[in-house]
Formats: C-alpha cells, structure tokens, sequence
C-alpha cells in the first residue's frame, strides 16, 4: 500500500452533507467513501481504453414467455462462449426471470454483446457491470 496523502477539497455544504447521508451505515468514515469514489472513476476510465480485460456480471430480467426470447440470448452467449463464463437463473414469478451472468473478456466487446441481449424485445432491464483487478490493487 502507497503512503497516504492528504489534500484539501472545496464542496458546498448541502453537497457534503447528501454525500454523508447516502453513504451513513456504509461506510466508517468520508475519507473510505471518496477513496472508492475515485477507484471506480479510475477503473471507469481504464475499461473505456477498451482493450482491458474486464471481469463482472451482465444481470438482466426478462420476460420468458416473449416469443423466441430465451433461443436468442441462448444463440449469442454460444456465439461468444469465450465472454460468458456462467449463469444464475431465477425463476420471478410465472413471467419473469433474473439472470445473472458471469463475464470475462475485451470491455469493448462484452459491452457490445451485452447490449445485443440488453435490446432483445422481453428483456425490461439489464446492466453489465465490471472491474478489473489492475484497478482495485491501487
Ligand atoms: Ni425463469
């Protein structure tokens, strides 16, 4: 671990104040929330070079009785068997479906897959969300 380095921040009061409200019960103290705050902006930038290798999970919830809906996100997760490393699936109700996938690869081509089932008609809602270990070892 680096020396620990202390720097002043100018911020409006109210601004500060949501700040510790959102974070109260998370974290102990303003300086562990920041520090996060500025490794995700950093891991954020980093997968944005695009060429990083990225690991995460594409959760998406979906519709299973839209027709065709399950052989379509079946059919790209075979096409690209090398980004998808495995799934959770649960059953919602007697409609809809969580699944949460396990993802490894190029962050310009899991965001370009991923989007792919994001837009399949049924899915209402889904998100790919990634690290890489480059970024949390700093
Ligand atoms: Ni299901």
């Amino acid at each position: 671990m680096s020396e620990l380095k202390r720097f002043g921040v100018s911020i409006e009061e109210n601004l500060l104040q949501r700040f510790d409200q959102v974070n109260a019960g998370i974290y102990d103290n303003r300086s562990e929330a920041i520090r996060d705050l500025i490794r995700e902006r950093i891991i954020e930038a980093e997968n944005e070079a695009e060429e990083e290798t990225v690991v995460g999970t594409l959760t998406v919830i979906y519709n299973h009785h839209k027709k065709g809906l399950t052989d379509k996100m079946n059919q790209l997760q075979h096409d690209y068997h090398c980004l998808f490393k495995s799934n959770l699936h649960l059953h919602l109700d007697s409609e809809f479906c969580l699944e949460v996938i396990v993802v490894e690869g190029r962050y310009y081509k899991l965001k370009e897959i991923s989007s792919r089932i994001i837009a399949l008609k049924g899915v209402k809602h889904g998100k790919l969300t990634v690290t890489n270990l480059k970024g949390v070892k700093n």
